[in-house]
């Protein structure tokens, strides 16, 4: 038996930025998020009966030890509950550079938790699948759905609850525009997004105040969808990713993902908008840079955004589709 999954990434515009579980991921506030086409991981899981342990394929090579662990702790999530022990051999490639602040783990563990469950013919619900994710990496609960995505922080012990489900599509969210600015060519990033989250809820004296400002900024930013506002969208995540960046920054020690670039290009998009253009910025835990912005705009802002020092290659995304699996 043999799944293949694909998954898009996906970049939040309210962040998902602490727990209140670490063993369960549970998210200690509810995060919204756009799903990006063109950032696809792709996943194939395939029963090997005659394997003693589990194989993992990274991007054509083998995993590391770590990698491949966190891989067969994911996979045991399934295999376990179905009473198997048939072992697995998982190849998952990206096209886009992993563990860089492009939010690869979104993608890479919503296309494992689909290929998986497919693989091992068990069958679970949208919220399920979700919540399965979220087990992997909290950011991929949202990579199921396509478009804008709204993620429960949920309120039960067992996390049955703390899954994702899109929000209603709606014709001006199609021109809705994500255009990535790589910094520095995509180098690894200094901090996990796992160990950093734990690291400023224990030691940033910002951190309770970011918590009680979540709750806030997703219902401002859903008001905002409601009324087809981009405008007001996009001033509130560049607002709430500052607001979760000042919490690493505050930090003991601090976390400091931005380089001269970053703050360069943050920069450009202020420039961009004292022109007139509509162009709102986001990062999450890596240096990049993404702007939100329309389809009408996303050229000339990709243009601009190139111009900056320090930027090594712009993209433009568009909302992407839910995740797929065929069985094989
Ligand atoms: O899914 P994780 O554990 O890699 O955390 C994601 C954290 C951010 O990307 C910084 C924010 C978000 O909501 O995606």
């Amino acid at each position: 038996m043999k799944a293949t999954a694909r998954a898009c990434a996906n970049i939040a515009l309210v962040k998902y930025w602490g727990k209140r579980d670490a063993a369960l991921n549970l998210p200690a506030a509810g995060s919204l998020s756009l799903t990006l086409d063109g950032l696809v991981t792709t996943t194939t899981v395939e029963l090997a009966p005659a394997l003693a342990d589990d194989e993992v394929t990274l991007d054509g090579r083998p995993a590391t030890a770590a990698e491949a662990e966190r891989v067969s702790r994911f996979v045991d999530l399934v295999r376990a509950p179905a009473g198997r022990a048939t072992r697995v051999r998982v190849t998952t490639g990206n096209d886009f550079p992993t563990a860089s602040g492009l939010a690869s783990s979104a993608s890479g563990f919503a296309a494992l938790a689909l290929a998986t469950t497919a693989a091992f013919e068990v069958t679970r619900s949208p919220a399920e699948l979700s919540a399965l994710a979220r087990r992997g990496s909290g950011s991929a609960a949202r990579s199921l759905d396509g478009g804008l995505v709204l993620m429960h922080a949920g309120a039960r012990a067992d996390g049955v609850d703390a899954f994702a489900t899109a929000l209603p599509a709606a014709p001006w969210q199609q021109a809705l525009r994500m255009v990535i600015a790589v910094v520095a060519g995509g180098v690894a990033k200094t901090h996990g997004s796992r160990d950093a989250m734990e690291h400023c809820a224990a030691t940033s004296p910002l951190y309770p105040a970011w918590i009680d400002q979540v709750p806030r900024d997703l219902d401002a930013a859903l008001a905002a969808i409601a009324a087809g506002d981009v405008a007001a969208l996009g001033a509130l995540a560049e607002a709430n990713a500052l607001a979760m960046h000042a919490t690493a920054l505050a930090a003991r020690p601090a976390i400091v993902y931005w380089l001269p670039a970053t703050l360069a290009a943050l920069a450009e998009v202020r420039r961009l908008r004292a022109d007139g253009v509509p162009a709102w910025a986001t990062m999450d835990a890596g240096p990049h840079v993404k702007v939100l912005t329309t389809a009408a705009h996303a050229p000339p802002v990709a243009a601009a955004m190139a111009t900056v020092p320090g930027v090594s290659s712009t993209r433009v995304c568009a909302p992407g589709p839910a995740a797929t699996v065929e069985v094989a």
